[in-house]
């Protein structure tokens, strides 16, 4: 009596079974239980043919490789465009970059030494130098540019920082390589201001409207990403010798910012 009712439910309801079946099958397949979930999750999604599902072709590039001109390797040919990062994808954005302009032959000098000193502090730091096509910087946080014109050092690396960083840090910091940083000091400071605020921050010299870069200028990402917008106005109008001022016109000539001087809120640097 009640294997016929079962046969007879199953008879009846036979479709609604087997997209039960199919649905619990998909379902395990495409949600594996480890960190690569979102990934696989939305190669699922976008495959037609579930066992052709990769399980994970996501490969990580290194994205010093484009600042040096090196093509990137192409990928495989993917149906959803996305983000390198989950940070990005969630809208989560880490607190400071830190880019110092430096030299290929204060790489092993003073550039090595404030490395030594506030690398364990600031994980996302990287060393801008100007390297021969020949001799290409090989250490993993330098990036080396081939172009050799030095007044138009500052673009290239405000152009490398918002190609790759723009939307994963609130804050952006450019200092030379003469400075010694406080990095303790500049996370606190960071750490308390509103990332909805125009800034320009730093220590402008006497009677000068810009930002020292010996001083290390702090910009906030909504100023990066103004400024990215103005490269070419930037570039055009470089023609100082002191990579402050150039960076300062630019800067003020698309955020109407003067540098605020942080002698009055707090010392980033010492
Ligand atoms: C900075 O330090 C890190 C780790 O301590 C190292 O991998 C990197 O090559 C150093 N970079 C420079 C420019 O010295």
């Amino acid at each position: 009596m009640l294997s016929r009712y079962v046969a007879s439910q199953v008879k009846h309801n036979g479709y609604f079974l087997l997209g039960l079946a199919v649905g619990l099958y998909v379902a395990l397949v495409c949600v594996p239980l480890d960190d690569g979930a979102a990934e696989t999750l939305l190669d699922c999604v976008s495959d037609t043919s579930i066992s052709a599902a990769p399980v994970d072709d996501y490969e990580p590039q290194r994205t010093e490789a484009r600042g040096q001109g090196v093509a990137p390797v192409a990928a495989p040919a993917r149906s959803v465009q996305r983000p390198r990062y989950y940070s990005t994808e969630l809208g989560i954005r880490e607190r400071l970059f830190v880019g110092v302009l430096s030299s290929e032959e204060a790489l092993s000098g003073r550039a090595a030494a404030l490395n030594r000193t506030v690398a364990h502090l600031l994980p996302a730091l990287k060393f801008f130098v100007t390297a021969s096509a020949t001799r290409r910087a090989s250490l993993p946080n330098v990036v080396g540019f081939t172009d050799t014109r030095e007044m138009l050092k500052p673009f290239h690396v405000l152009k490398y920082v918002t190609d790759n960083y723009l939307d994963e840090y609130d804050f952006f910091f450019l200092v030379g390589d003469t400075s010694f940083v406080n990095a303790r000091r500049l996370l606190q400071l960071v750490r308390g201001l509103g990332v909805s605020h125009n800034l320009y921050m730093g220590v402008a010299d006497d009677d000068s409207p810009y930002c020292s870069l010996e001083h290390g200028i702090l910009l906030s990402n909504g100023v990066l990403r103004s400024v990215q917008g103005a490269l070419d106005w930037c570039v055009r109008n470089a023609y100082s010798r002191h990579h402050h001022e150039n960076l300062g016109r630019c800067i003020q000539h698309t955020t109407q910012l003067s540098c605020i001087d942080t002698m009055q809120v707090l010392h980033i640097t010492l």
